[in-house]
């Protein structure tokens, strides 16, 4: 008896059955779209061996390497055989082969240059990871880092920003509107702001079902629809890609001056700019908190993700695309990302629901005086001295009827 599930398990595990399942396997597929009753003329004839019931229990299976040869092990030559010598004793048992990724063997690959030749990585340490094989190390950081570090960064900044809203509610303004406006974005300026906002919110989005979807997404909508999902996103991704980086190197250029620090920042910052108190503090056009989104968000971390996304898109001409590079690139890509979405959760927030006014200065280009007092006091005191015009653009028919202060 035992010999004979000895022998099954051999055949089964054969590669002559392998190739005769997968084939049936595809005829399956076959079958499914043709009638049940009416298989294909040039079907090939049964396999020896009962393949329906490979094929209904979902294709291949695992194999017991110890049921397959018990006595494989008794070979005075067991240790010192080669891959391909053990898996014709014990298919399915690649030992050896992981005993050489562990020695740091490179292998063979028909990789192109600059990897031709070289199957397994070389031995690195990554910071996080342990000194192994670089693919494996790398697997490692984004495994054990920057998917439960960032996600849970994610829903930190995600509640900060809830509980902030529940404790405070949306800022609103002190004083009455007076009805005169002052311009506070050009046209330039928001098209540019609103094409990367657009653009960064698709990057995320798409981003987050690539590098958290299979937590949240993959247990409610099943593994076809996901991966159809992840696909088309993955491509959304990359193509939305590069849109971001020209728009954000434009809004660098056109918010880069009245970015600059002032020594009115750090009485701004030591306060916390007064939103955990009562007053806010006086600032320029924008205050030191919205200066620190633009240097680090904006400027940092923005350069960040997208040198390390046009790399990942390999547009970049004259660089190595290797595999150790594409890691690099990738983990600094991922970290940097996340660390760029947390910091806009807040700024979209203060964007929107935040503050009163903040959202429509954005869209129409115009806050009313009394928003410029409250928010921007020592703007709004340029303006009113003559040093800042409070129209810059020229005035257009709809915007002359636009009350100005100045
Ligand atoms: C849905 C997404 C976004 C919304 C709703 C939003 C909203 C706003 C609003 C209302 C303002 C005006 C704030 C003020 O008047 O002081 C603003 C300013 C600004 N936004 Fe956004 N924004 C979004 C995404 C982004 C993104 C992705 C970036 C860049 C990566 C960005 C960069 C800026 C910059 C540079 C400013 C000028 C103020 C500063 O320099 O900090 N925004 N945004």
């Amino acid at each position: 008896m035992q010999r004979f599930l000895t022998a099954g398990l051999r055949r089964l595990a054969s590669p002559a059955f392998l190739a005769a399942a997968l084939f049936a396997m595809g005829a399956g597929v076959a079958h499914a779209q043709a009638p049940a009753s009416a298989p294909a003329q040039d079907d090939p004839a049964p396999p020896a061996v009962s393949a329906p019931a490979a094929t209904q229990q979902g294709g291949i299976r695992s194999a017991n390497i110890f049921e397959i040869a018990p006595d494989a092990s008794t070979d005075p030559k067991y240790s010192e055989q080669t891959n391909a010598e053990r898996g014709r004793v014990q298919p399915g048992n690649n030992a050896p082969m992981w005993r050489d990724v562990a020695k740091g063997v490179t292998g063979y690959s028909s990789l192109p240059d600059p990897e031709a030749g070289n199957m397994i990585q070389g031995f690195v340490q990554y910071p996080g990871s342990t000194v192994t094989n670089a693919g494996e190390a790398w697997r490692q950081v984004r495994n054990n880092w920057i998917i439960p570090y960032g996600g849970s960064l994610l829903l930190i900044a995600v509640l900060a920003v809830a509980l902030f809203y529940m404790a405070k509610g949306t800022i609103e303004l002190h004083g009455s509107e007076t009805g005169r406006k002052i311009e506070r974005f050009t046209y330039v300026e928001r098209a540019a702001h609103w094409v990367n906002a657009i653009a960064f919110v698709t990057l995320a989005i798409s981003g987050i079902v690539m590098a958290f979807g299979k937590f949240f997404l993959l247990p409610v909508i099943g593994s076809t629809l996901f991966g159809w999902l992840a696909y088309a996103l993955k491509n959304v991704h990359n193509f939305v890609g590069p849109a971001f980086v020209v728009s954000l190197v434009i809004v660098f250029l056109v918010f880069v001056r009245d970015n600059l620090p002032s020594k009115e920042d750090i009485t701004w910052l030591l306060k916390g700019g007064g939103l955990f108190g009562g007053q806010e503090v006086p600032s320029h056009r924008f205050n030191a908190g919205e200066k620190v989104l633009f240097w680090v968000g904006v400027f940092l971390l923005g350069a960040i993700v997208a040198g390390s996304g046009v790399f990942l898109d390999k547009i970049v001409p004259a660089v190595e695309y290797t595999r150790a590079n594409m890691q690099v690139a990738h983990m600094l890509h991922a970290s940097a990302g996340v660390l760029m979405m947390a910091m806009f959760i807040g700024h979209i927030y203060m964007g929107t629901l935040g503050m009163r006014g903040a959202y429509g200065a954005m869209k129409t280009g115009y806050v009313d005086e009394t928003w410029a007092k409250e928010h921007h006091e020592l703007w709004y005191d340029d303006i009113k001295a003559g040093k800042i015009p409070a129209q810059r653009t020229a005035a257009t028919p709809a915007a002359a009827d636009t009350p100005r202060t100045a």
